[in-house]
């Protein structure tokens, strides 16, 4: 029976290492999910039999479910970041009471039992606190957009982890001291969000890969607490996707991941400058725009978070299929973290059914952005900002962007010149070459097309 059930365990984790490679193209990613969904019901089965506290366990499964269906279906596609944020704060806070409840005080010389417990309180609580604070910027809760990092706040965090490590050291050497615990997954926490807070605008999504990362290793880590070997592989190939993104991210962000974690925080930018910066902004109307896209060849979209919240993907598609009739040749300039989460901007476009090969990265279509007749930024906002490249103090410094402002036109469509998610102005609206369309991203788009069509 055991060797059955590890047979089901290595069939499980194969599925999920095929499922893994599926989901990196958009085309095979719906298949990639169900091998996951399978992979996961197969090892949850297996789990399950031979378990004593059928009640309880069925209790837990069904609260679960109603809780993670109930997210599922009321989410709005636009705070799926959040919710992911919040779903990786569960995982910890899981690990957390695994671990917390394989703690033994009568036992004696498990070194690595104890060893995975301390790690997995550890990982568990940075990853739940992080992923919560993470979470609290996502959504822009109030509290969070307030500066609530300090002077020295590194040292306390170096303390922090010093103390945690020595409690650690404590438990696994006087197992019976099990109230060390509890101080273990406080100092974690504190750490947790003493390490998240002053990470902001530009350097956000590499810390959500990151904390996608810890997550797994925490699974990873109480995988080993209570011997169960899918729980050790998936939780590795999580960790480990995690910190293949966490890697991916920092390159698009031109970030290191010590920069990241331990820099000082860019400042504020350019607020006070904001109405002079203005001063020389020009709007356009969608009629002004039509008749420019009709003697353009080639048209370039660049899409961010904002053609998310309007859900406009399906009105830009239709643009670019008129346009396309006529003769223009359209592509879409995708910024690698345009929008919230990685590959947002993809998985928008190809519910759309863009074709794949009109998507171009950024740094493929950067070098031919001077041929570019009218670039089309619908609701982006920071990857777009030339204050990137010029300014080192404001807090997307160095982050490569979409150098849209080399297009010979720019047509920016968004509802104000209210600043993105780093909470900056944006010289590009005031440039010489750029015309601001106001209104919402999906109806400024229907009433281009009907300006093409009526013209
Ligand atoms: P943002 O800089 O956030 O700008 C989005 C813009 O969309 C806003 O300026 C907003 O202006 C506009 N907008 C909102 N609703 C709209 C609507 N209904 N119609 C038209 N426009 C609308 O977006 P971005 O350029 O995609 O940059 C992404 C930012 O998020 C970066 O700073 C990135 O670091 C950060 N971030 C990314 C991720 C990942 S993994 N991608 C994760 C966390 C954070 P109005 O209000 O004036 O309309």
């Amino acid at each position: 029976m055991q060797s059955l059930a590890e047979l089901g365990y290595v069939l499980a984790a194969v599925l999920f290492i095929f499922g893994l490679k599926l989901m990196a193209h958009p085309r095979t990613a719906v298949r990639g999910n169900t091998l996951g969904v399978v992979a996961m019901l197969l090892a949850m089965t297996i789990a399950m039999l031979g378990q004593q506290h059928y009640v309880t366990i069925t209790c837990g499964l069904v609260i679960g479910a109603l809780v993670g269906t109930t997210f599922a279906l009321r989410v709005q596609m636009t705070s799926m970041p959040q919710m992911v944020a919040l779903f990786n704060a569960f995982g910890g806070a899981a690990s957390i009471l695994v671990a917390g409840a394989a703690l033994d005080p009568s036992s004696t010389g498990d070194t690595a039992g104890m060893v995975a417990i301390a790690a997995s309180g550890i990982i568990g609580a940075v990853t739940f606190c992080g992923s919560l604070v993470a979470f609290g910027k996502l959504q822009e809760l109030n509290f969070f957009k307030k500066k609530l990092n300090f002077n020295g706040q590194q040292f306390v965090n170096f303390g922090l982890t010093a103390t945690m490590v020595l409690l650690a050291a404590l438990l696994v050497s006087k197992p019976e001291l099990s109230w060390l615990y509890l101080l273990i997954v406080i100092a974690a926490s504190m750490l947790g969000f003493g390490l998240v807070t002053p990470i902001g605008g530009a350097d956000m999504p590499v810390v959500i890969a990151l904390l996608n990362a810890y997550s797994g290793l925490a699974a990873a880590a109480t995988g080993f607490v209570i011997t169960n070997h899918v729980l050790i592989i998936s939780g590795s190939l999580v960790g480990a996707s995690g910190i293949i993104l966490t890697k991916l991210m920092c390159k698009a962000m031109n970030r290191s991941l010590f920069n990241v974690l331990f820099g000082v925080m860019g400042g504020s930018g350019n607020a006070e400058d904001t109405e002079k910066i203005y001063a020389t902004v020009r709007s356009t109307s969608a009629d002004d725009v039509a008749l420019m896209l009709e003697t353009a060849q080639r048209v370039v979209f660049v899409p961010g978070y904002g053609m998310a919240v309007a859900q406009a993907q399906h009105a830009v598609r239709n643009l670019a299929k008129l346009l396309e009739e006529r003769g223009i040749l359209i592509e879409y300039a995708i910024h690698p973290v345009a929008g919230r989460m990685p590959g947002h901007m993809n998985v928008l476009l190809a519910e759309a059914d863009v074709p794949y090969e009109q998507l171009i990265e950024m740094d493929r279509i950067n070098p031919t952005m001077e041929t570019v007749d009218v670039a089309i930024v619908i609701g982006a906002n920071d990857v777009v900002n030339p204050v990137a490249k010029n300014d080192p103090e404001s807090p997307i410094a160095g982050m490569p962007i979409i150098d849209v402002d080399k297009s010979r036109t720019v047509i920016v469509i968004k509802r104000s010149l209210s600043p993105g998610f780093a909470g900056i102005a944006n010289p590009l609206f005031a440039a010489e070459n750029t015309l601001m369309l106001f209104g919402d991203g999906q109806q400024a788009v229907l009433d281009i097309a009907v300006a093409i069509k009526e013209g």
